[in-house]
């Protein structure tokens, strides 16, 4: 219908005309989606997006209705099929988390009230809160800090890092840029820290030749004698070192640094101790690892995934700060139309958006509360311990076997190694193993990374999967020597 003023449709919304029929369409794609999940043992881990596909998904823009029908079969045709495969007990590639049954629940549920959680006072944010009072509980930070939920490690290194170079700069970076701060700033960390933190120094003005890398020792864990050593010399040359990022497992072999003497140094040296705990943080849930991590408490910030070893659905990471009114100096605005109330919606306390760069946010805490409440943190505990047993297994079939070789013995979930045929030089053993390795991925049976570990090329398993069995490694063992001896045999 047309009104006499041009308005093609008065009344009507984006709901669905027939909500009987999508309804029913709706349950079906529920059950499918578990379905999916359920059987996901029975499929490949991966198989490429094939070229026809690829083809039909790069469609031209739809000015007219499709209909949900249609775009739901263009959906399970075109994209179910061709997932990252990280669902998959086989997947330990990077450091991909496995996801929840639940989350399938969480996120549709968390879609439904399509919260904004920027700020104002409703239910969402009364969660976000509980989720971070749960986790300053987990890391042992006191009950001042505050925190923030972000879209992972890398945003929570750039919000923990903006606190650390405001404190610290010495002069008005908010109003002025970095280049008012009268010395240089200089960030240490070992040199096995992820890129994530170099890109963060790069975001903040300070560039990423700002980090300065600190050698590591036999274990991969940093120096603390060489940071020291660091920090003298920056000091004489004019410098300002600011900030130490201590890991919290590298992302290369899982290897933790002396977190407890980083903060003792970063206490002497008037330092702010930044830790990037992405997946090694959650060993405070496990009482065995624990011990490993400690001095993690002893941080100004922590950035960490709940996609990694809590294995929440992508994405979820998390950032706290020790000094609450340092992390909203660093974001908070006070713009009219973002006025706080004393009540009505616009009330509510502090408002999230004060504490990040975001101001519209979704709903990550619901997917975080729902795992911690069905599951309780003993039992993420146990999966932490049970990932980390099934590293120390397959290394030690890999030890027995002639073909392979361990290149770095696990110290928690990350096993590195190398297929090794006799007589074979360097280079072609460095491009055999990454052949191995997309092999595998493209027969669909496993899917585990690469990196380069002392030079040499290596076939990198990172456990973070809940649905993983002792079978499972096993078979990759044996696929990798069997992939192997046909690739040097041919
Ligand atoms: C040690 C470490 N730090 C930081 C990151 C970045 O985390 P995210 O991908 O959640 O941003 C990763 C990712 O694997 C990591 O392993």
């Amino acid at each position: 219908m047309q009104t006499h003023d041009g308005d093609r449709c008065p009344d009507e919304s984006l709901d669905p005309q027939n909500w009987e029929a999508f309804r029913q369409l709706a349950h079906g794609a529920l059950d499918e989606a578990i379905s999916y999940v359920q059987q996901v043992r029975e499929t490949p881990v991966w198989q490429p997006v094939p070229e026809n596909v690829k083809h039909r998904l790069k469609e031209p823009l739809p000015l007219t209705p499709q209909g949900i029908e249609n775009t739901y079969c263009d959906f399970r045709e075109l994209i179910l099929p061709y997932p990252t495969g990280n669902i998959h007990p086989r997947f330990w590639g990077w450091v991909h988390g496995t996801g929840l049954a639940t989350g399938i629940l969480s996120e549709m549920l968390s879609a439904a009230m399509n919260s904004n959680c920027g700020g104002r006072d409703h239910g969402a944010l009364y969660v976000e809160r509980t989720v971070i009072d749960w986790c300053r509980h987990i890391i042992g930070y006191p009950s001042e800090a505050s925190g923030v939920l972000v879209s992972g490690t890398s945003m929570g290194s750039v919000i923990g890092l903006a606190v650390a170079r405001n404190a610290r700069a010495g002069c008005d970076v908010r109003a002025e840029g970095i280049r008012c701060a009268p010395k240089a700033l200089v960030t240490y960390a070992s040199k096995e820290a992820h890129s994530s933190v170099g890109k963060a120094l790069e975001l903040l003005g300070l560039g990423h030749a700002s980090l300065r890398k600190i050698a590591v020792d036999e274990k991969r864990a940093i120096r603390p004698e060489a940071l020291l050593e660091a920090i003298k010399e920056d000091r004489q040359a004019g410098r300002e070192p600011f900030c130490v990022v201590g890991c919290a497992g590298t992302v290369n072999t899982g290897a933790i640094d002396d977190l407890a003497a980083l903060a003792k140094i970063c206490r002497d040296e008037r330092l702010w101790f930044h830790v990037d705990g992405a997946f090694g943080a959650l060993c405070a849930l496990s009482d065995s690892l624990r011990p490993l991590i400690r001095g993690i408490e002893l941080s100004d910030s922590i950035a960490f995934d709940f996609h990694k070893w809590l294995y929440v659905q992508y994405d979820a990471g998390c950032v706290l700060v020790r000094d609450r009114q340092l992390h909203s100096n660093a974001f908070a605005t006070r713009p009219d139309y973002l006025r706080h109330l004393d009540r009505g919606l616009a009330g509510g306390g502090e408002w999230f958006t004060d504490f990040g760069p975001e101001l519209s946010r979704s709903f990550r805490a619901l997917k975080v509360w729902f795992a911690l409440k069905e599951h309780g943190t003993r039992r993420f505990g146990e999966m932490i311990e049970k990932n980390c047993r099934q590293a120390r297994y397959l290394a030690r079939l890999i030890e027995a076997d002639p073909r392979l070789e361990l290149l770095a013995e696990p110290t928690l979930n990350i096993v590195c190694f190398r297929y090794r045929p006799p007589g074979a030089n360097g280079e072609d053993v460095d491009q055999l193993n990454r052949d191995i390795v997309a092999d595998l991925q493209e027969r669909g049976m496993a899917a585990p990374s690469t990196t380069r570990l002392n030079g040499k090329v290596a076939i990198r398993v990172a456990i973070v999967n809940h649905r993983s069995r002792r079978e499972d490694f096993d078979l990759l063992a044996r696929s990798v020597v069997e992939v192997g001896n046909q690739r040097t045999s041919g």
